[in-house]
């Protein structure tokens, strides 16, 4: 006889997301021992629990994750997309000074507190859509102090809600204004005090290397100071052009390359190479109006694995639906439902150096469970949010 567990959820159809599939489980269980999956299968060989929850025939799946947003700060960019509206395009503005540096300048003038209070609706928004884990990213303070505050402001968040915080310094995500014309300097900054100063509290680094962003030689730079600090790298690569930082992001063991719409072969072979998730941002696609898909039957046939995010953030993407996020890839990438499953959950973990993302004994009990009655409705529907619960680390 089986020792009885805390919690058995019973009378599931499960989405295990194991064995390189969806990994369907029909009359099964999950039983929580403290914060871990204790079983995953048959409901007929489940253990005794303390407490049982029948979830009459509703689906599980690992609680979500979105795995690439910058929830944290201030302000919002409406005008800026009025002027899109327009005509006038996001390299534009953002060589007029716009873009991401007037959330610079709203985000520096916000306090911590500040920034939590206008990051928890995002937050909730996706928590009540079953997300158990995100990724936060600094970004729009530029400053030691500025990264910093955003960085503790991120961690709090996972203090205030039942939620697991992964947070990434992306401090080279512009060149600030007291630097403009001197995107080395930045970047010594950058290498030489802001990433020491954020080991503990950033659990990656990233960089925007692009043509209003950095070159391939200054993220590079950054790469290497993230490395010599025992911090893993990611990057946003390939978005508006190909400077081939997808590759050298391989080259420093990325865990994944972000965007990637003008991803070409030999950046895909480097990633295969590297093991480098690509994780895809169809919100950000959509928003701009970009043209230039992401080239999906390229990483498939490569094998590269596919991980998809809301990125959500004031210029591009003001979007804090993962659902949304499944649907655009569905429908604006051609990504097919279990590619869309995976990329929220085991490849989205894998893109944050996390194993998880699955239902296996030894995971966080991390569920989300569903009223659905088959899992492509999660990805069809539009705006429509099917989550019956969530349970994070068994609760
Ligand atoms: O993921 N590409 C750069 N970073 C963000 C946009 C940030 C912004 O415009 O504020 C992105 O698209
Ligand atoms: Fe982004």
């Amino acid at each position: 006889m089986a020792t009885p567990a805390d919690k058995l959820w019973r009378n599931a159809r499960l989405a295990t997301m194991t064995g390189g599939g969806l990994g369907v489980v029909e009359h099964g269980a999950v039983a929580a021992t403290g914060d871990t999956i204790s079983y995953v299968g048959p409901g007929a060989e489940a253990p005794d629990a303390a407490e049982i929850i029948d979830c009459d025939g509703r689906w599980i799946t690992p609680g979500l994750i979105d795995c690439h947003t910058h929830l944290v700060h201030a302000g919002n960019r409406a005008k800026e997309f009025e002027a899109r509206l327009e005509g006038a395009t996001y390299e534009e503005i953002a060589r007029a000074g716009g873009g991401i540096l007037s959330t610079v300048t709203a985000t520096r003038a916000a306090s911590e507190d500040e920034l939590i209070a206008t990051a928890l609706p995002r937050l909730d928004q996706l928590i009540a859509e079953g997300v158990t884990t995100v990724e936060i990213k600094s970004g729009y303070g530029l400053t030691l102090n500025d990264e910093l505050k955003m960085l503790r402001a991120a961690r709090r968040l996972g203090d205030v809600r039942n939620i697991r915080v992964r947070t990434t310094l992306l401090a080279a995500h512009a060149v600030p204004p007291e630097y403009r014309g001197d995107a080395d300097g930045y970047v010594d900054l950058v290498c030489r005090e802001i990433i020491p100063a954020t080991v503990g509290l950033a659990d990656a680094v990233d960089a925007f290397c692009e043509g209003i962003g950095f070159t391939p030689e200054q993220t590079g730079r950054v790469f290497a100071a993230a490395v010599v600090h025992g911090l893993p790298v990611k990057l946003h690569a390939e978005q508006l052009s190909n400077l081939n930082g997808a590759a050298l992001a391989a080259r420093h063991g990325a865990l994944s390359a972000d965007h990637l719409e003008h991803l070409d072969n030999a950046g895909i072979a480097a990633m295969k190479r590297s093991g480098t998730i690509a994780t895809l941002l169809p919100g950000a696609f959509y928003f701009t109006r970009e043209e230039r898909r992401p080239p999906v039957q390229t990483l498939r046939d490569a094998g590269v694995p596919i991980a998809l995010a809301t990125d959500c953030n004031p210029g591009t993407s003001p979007m804090a639906s993962i659902l949304l996020a499944m649907n655009m890839g569905a429908t604006l990438f051609r990504l097919t439902v279990e590619e869309c499953l995976r990329g929220v959950t085991i490849n989205a973990a894998h893109a944050l150096g996390l194993e998880l993302g699955v239902l296996e004994p030894g995971s966080p009990c991390d569920l989300a469970i569903w009223n659905i009655s088959d899992p492509a409705e999660l990805v069809y529907r539009i705006g429509a949010n099917p989550l019956h619960s969530r349970v994070f680390a068994g609760q």
